[in-house]
């Protein structure tokens, strides 16, 4: 097989049966508004938890996103503010890569679908559909504005949902039922921009043959699922045991992806047929940069490789079904060999939502923590802490300003930050800045150190299987026992009396400490970070992140990249050797005041400023 550099670190990948190849594909943010942390929980932080497990246990990790550039909610949002797409998107990019970077998302490449190298690949996914005979044109009606003299997109039309009667339905889908919808079909329809009653008027179109293509996705869906969480893969049966049939994949606008045929240059790809191509051009660009044009290969035809898609609930039909038809009708696109199709996600482990304050999250009304204020405020650990406690992974979950005070000061602080920190500290400040010599090590020790040693089975097969609450519970949990070690051994009185007990238990829980450094990596990278100095090591656990400004005939723009090198983290027991030199220990989290809890919830619902 000649899969490019299935070399690392001089191991031929074949030979060793542990490591593998594993694709994170992570939502693309509209480029039309601030993320907040009901985005980060749906999507983007169980992605980069699930990347940072993988690279620990030494798999080939390549996680990819980027801004979706195009489509009517960035247009929308341009016409708001009187401005022009193009403006619009370049400043979320900008907002998007400061974010992520300030929160630890160690996208291997964050970029957008607003590259030259996007396009191109695009429009030949979509050439290839049409040679395969997966596309077709028809005559469609439209809605249309008399008014305004055009097309309207979905997203411009309003009206009541025809299958579960909301009365507020967008036109491309239902924000109540989550169905997709046919914006003719809305009843009472109305345009978005003036209010006026739209008309259906006909228009041509490309079509994706998603009814040609359903035996197959048929197969895709009823085979080796049993991984899949049962909502994401109900909601994907129900779709296609609803009839496929052929969906518009052209759009009349003029902001997007232009077709690749001659005599339809008003037209565009549609923003959900072009975005999920990012996973695969943003795995090219990365191949690109690094030197290794094929190197993407290895996670997109090599039928070992795993390949998970991190998504919101709302995503779901884009992920597990279309996007799935999609590869398979573009089978072979780029050279695969003919026996060998494109792979098809491993998983689609979608999230549900996360309300604010028992109240669904709204941008609009600012009724939302975003982002970037939380991180700031109070640090990117603390905020991924809350984050994955409160993941929605089976139910709607709610952030309520209390339960994060709470759950900060009496669980990341109390039960985790001041075991590492009063232990760090007392053996610096006893043992000459070193790890003490333990000498024969007692059986209540070895107890400990053994729950420690099973942690990293149990732990990692949930970080595998995407129970991140679960990993971070049990990992909490071995904590918890620490913490009963250390108040039955007291080692702060001990040492008064029997120095060398003092020794053993401190030693022991140094030892689980350096352990739980690692199995919580995943999901506190930053303190995790600081521990790994904290014992003294040289290298780092994880690579490092940059932004880079790269740019072509399109514009130019900043990307974030992951850095690999540097990175030493394994995920292993800890190795702690006696007397090994300790750096002097600083408090890895900050306990909070009570007053932010109302000083937050002051600035819920206000115009943000
Ligand atoms: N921009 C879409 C959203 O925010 C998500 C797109 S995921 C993609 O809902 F893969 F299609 F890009
Ligand atoms: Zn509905």
């Amino acid at each position: 097989m000649i899969y490019s550099r299935n070399i690392r670190e001089g191991i031929p990948l074949g030979d060793n049966e542990t490591m593998k190849n594993v694709l994170v594909a992570v939502a693309w943010p509209y480029a039309n508004a601030d993320i907040h942390v009901g985005n980060i929980t749906g999507s983007y932080l169980p992605a980069d938890i699930f990347a940072r497990y993988h690279r620990l246990k030494g798999n080939r990790t390549l996680m990819v996103s980027g801004t979706d550039a195009h489509g009517t909610p960035i247009t929308v949002r341009a016409d708001a503010e009187k401005t022009t797409a193009e403006a619009v998107y370049q400043r979320y990019q900008q907002r998007f890569i400061d974010l992520f970077s300030k929160t630890g998302l160690s996208y291997d490449l964050f970029t957008s679908t607003h590259t030259e190298n996007h396009f191109r690949v695009a429009q030949d996914f979509f050439k290839t559909l049409k040679q395969n005979g997966y596309l077709y044109r028809e005559k469609q009606n439209v809605m249309y504005s008399e008014k305004e003299k055009r097309f309207l997109p979905d997203r411009y039309v309003e009206g009541e949902c025809y299958i579960c009667h909301f009365p507020n339905a967008r036109g491309d889908q239902c924000d109540n039922c989550g169905n997709l919808l046919e914006a003719t079909q809305l009843i009472n329809p109305r345009s978005r921009t003036d209010g006026s009653t739209p008309i259906p008027r006909e228009t041509e179109h490309f079509f994706l043959d998603l009814g040609k293509l359903a035996p197959e996705i048929n197969k895709f869906l009823s085979t080796g699922k049993e991984a899949w969480r049962s909502n994401v893969l109900q909601f994907a049966r129900n779709m296609v045991d609803g009839g496929l049939h052929g969906r518009p994949i052209t759009r009349d606008l003029d902001w997007g992806i232009p077709l690749p045929e001659p005599g339809w240059e008003g037209k565009r790809l549609y923003v959900w047929f072009e975005a999920v191509i990012g996973y695969f051009s943003a795995s090219m660009e990365w191949a690109a940069s690094r030197g290794e044009p094929d190197a993407w290969k290895d996670w997109w035809y090599n039928p070992e490789a795993l390949t998970y898609y991190f998504i919101g609930k709302d995503n779901i039909p884009f992920h597990a079904v279309i996007w799935p038809a999609q590869l398979i009708g573009a089978s072979h696109l780029y050279g695969g060999a003919k026996d060998r199709a494109l792979n098809l996600p491993t998983d689609v482990p979608a999230n549900e939502f996360m309300n604010l304050e028992g109240k669904k999250i709204s941008g609009s009304r600012n009724w939302a923590v975003w982002g970037l204020d939380a991180v700031e405020r109070y640090g990117p650990d603390a905020v991924r802490y809350y984050l994955t406690v409160n993941m929605p992974e089976s139910r709607d979950t709610d952030w309520d300003w209390a339960d994060f005070l709470r759950r900060n000061n009496d669980e990341l602080v109390a039960t985790w930050g001041n075991l590492a920190n009063r232990v760090l500290t007392f053996s610096y400040r006893n043992w000459d800045g070193r790890v003490p010599e333990p000498g024969e090590l007692r059986p209540e020790d070895n107890e400990l150190l053994a729950k420690a040693e099973h942690a990293f089975a149990a732990v990692g097969s949930r970080y595998e299987q995407v129970q991140l609450r679960a990993a971070l519970g049990e990992a909490m949990a071995l904590a918890g026992e620490a913490n009963r070690y250390l108040d039955t051994q007291a080692p702060w009185f001990q040492i008064k009396t029997d120095r060398a007990a003092a020794g053993k238990t401190i030693f022991t829980a140094l030892h689980v400490i350096d352990s739980l450094k690692t199995l919580l990596a995943p999901i506190l990278p930053f303190s995790s970070e600081e521990l790994q100095s904290g014992f003294g090591r040289k290298g780092r656990l994880f690579g490092t992140q940059r932004i880079e400004h790269r740019s072509d005939s399109l514009g130019s723009q900043p990307v974030l990249v992951y850095d690999p090198s540097g990175a030493a983290g394994k995920w292993e027991p800890s190795r702690l050797e006696p007397g090994q030199p300790l750096a002097e220990p600083k408090p890895l989290f900050r306990k909070l005041l009570p007053e932010i809890v109302d000083q937050e919830r002051a600035r819920m619902g206000k115009p943000s400023a």
